[in-house]
């Protein structure tokens, strides 16, 4: 077998995987269309024709464009009646907009671990920590797989909690045959560069309340209420609006997300079959309940123990080096100088820094023969693991 690139060989990957976003002639059709409407922020058609769209593809009465899903976050705590003291619960292991749409309400926030089986939330780790205090849950369906909704309700009814789930990553996904976004009071969805449905930023809100998205639409559009003039601004508010522009090329992107849907769960599918064949790596266990991934990430398990102790950094930096796109995924929030404090969570730090490795989704777009580069090269490394670690250093944070 030949040397890793690491450590001086060819690497395994001449060509690049996909690249992130895709378009055709249909976006351009509807820029031009927005454009020639001479209505490109407010009141844009296109805009509504999204919103209706999107309620429709994930099952909600209401979705609501804003700005990102990070202000998506904050408008729906917001609306969901969260105040300066009041608690938020979010797990540990997230994106960090998360938590900074609780903390710019002056929130506080209650971290929960994961479970290592979903490296979704954990209600039970939080059991102890409920105050009176605590509102709003954020179960977050991370990498598109949605955490388990049967669990975060039943905790939710106990412990009178709003339920915002945060859907960044989770676009068409499914729990138990029902899309997310409208199982909780309120769904958070983005479309930033990465997403599985882009415009390179904005966000959406999802609900079945007819009150809240009514609250919703005026807190994006810094307190007007939906039929008011110009200047009345009957609540607080924020202008976290989006452009035409976005919502042409949302449209045509969620035409294509079918498609491409179909085409990461089989990608996603053959992947976990390669992996089970290599000791040392896994893909993460399915679950029944989750009728559909949306696999905005490809995450799997490492053992250092199968690699002659090699670390996750090194590993990584060694399979990206064979030209395979990956990373190391979240840091612990808590682990943020600038965020909240927590003692260690012990699955939450074991899946930032010992297993968990994520592949970008674009990668699982590409034909098989190049995801079974992705094992090739894991085995290559494998192979070198005593050498690597004893010769490289990791380039951290890279
Ligand atoms: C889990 C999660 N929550 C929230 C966000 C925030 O979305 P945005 O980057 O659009 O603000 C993201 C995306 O980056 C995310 O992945």
């Amino acid at each position: 077998m030949e040397l890793p690139k690491i450590l001086g060989g060819e690497a395994v990957r001449k060509k690049p995987f996909p690249k992130w976003p895709i378009f055709d002639e249909r976006e351009k059709e509807l820029l031009l269309q927005a454009l020639e409407s001479g209505k490109w922020g407010v009141g844009g058609k296109l805009q509504e024709e999204f919103e209706k769209k999107f309620a429709e593809f994930q099952d909600a009465k209401h979705a609501l464009l804003c700005s990102s899903g990070t202000t998506a976050l904050k408008i729906a705590l917001k609306a969901l009646g969260i105040s300066a003291g009041d608690e938020v619960i979010v797990p540990a292991y997230t994106f960090i907009g998360t938590a900074i749409a609780a903390l710019d309400l002056h929130a506080k926030i209650i971290y929960a671990d994961i479970s290592l089986e979903t490296y979704t939330i954990d209600v039970e780790s939080v059991r102890n920590k409920i105050t009176e205090k605590t509102k709003v849950v954020i179960p977050v369906h991370f990498a598109g797989r949605p955490a388990d909704m049967d669990a975060v309700k039943e905790f939710a009814e106990e412990k009178n909690l709003s339920i915002l789930e945060d859907a960044a990553q989770a676009h068409g996904a499914e729990w138990r045959n029902r899309k997310v976004g409208a199982i909780g009071d309120a769904g958070a969805f983005s479309f930033q560069s990465s997403k599985n449905i882009t415009a390179g930023e904005g966000g959406a809100i999802t609900t079945n309340d007819d009150k809240l998205a009514s609250i919703i639409w005026s807190l994006r559009n810094v307190g007007r209420p939906r039929d008011g003039p110009w200047y009345e601004h009957r609540i607080y508010g924020w202008n976290y609006r989006i452009t035409e522009w976005q919502a042409a090329i949302l449209l045509a992107q969620l035409e294509r997300a079918p498609k491409l849907m179909e085409k990461r769960d089989s990608s996603a599918r053959y992947l976990d079959k390669l992996l089970t064949e290599v000791d040392g790596v896994e893909p993460l266990p399915n679950d029944p309940r989750v009728s559909r991934h949306a696999h905005h990430l490809y995450v799997f398990r490492y053992d250092p123990a199968e690699f002659n102790g090699l670390e996750k950094e090194l590993f990584i930096q060694a399979l990206r080096e064979e030209g395979i796109p990956c990373n190391a995924g979240y840091r612990p929030l808590y682990s943020y100088s600038f965020l909240p404090g927590s003692s260690p969570l012990s699955n939450t730090e074991k899946a930032a820094y010992i297993e968990a490795v994520w592949i970008p989704q674009p990668v699982l777009l590409a034909e098989r023969e190049d995801l079974e580069d992705i094992i090739i090269g894991i085995e290559k490394i494998k192979k070198y693991s005593r050498k690597i670690k004893e010769e490289c250093k990791a380039i951290v944070g890279k």
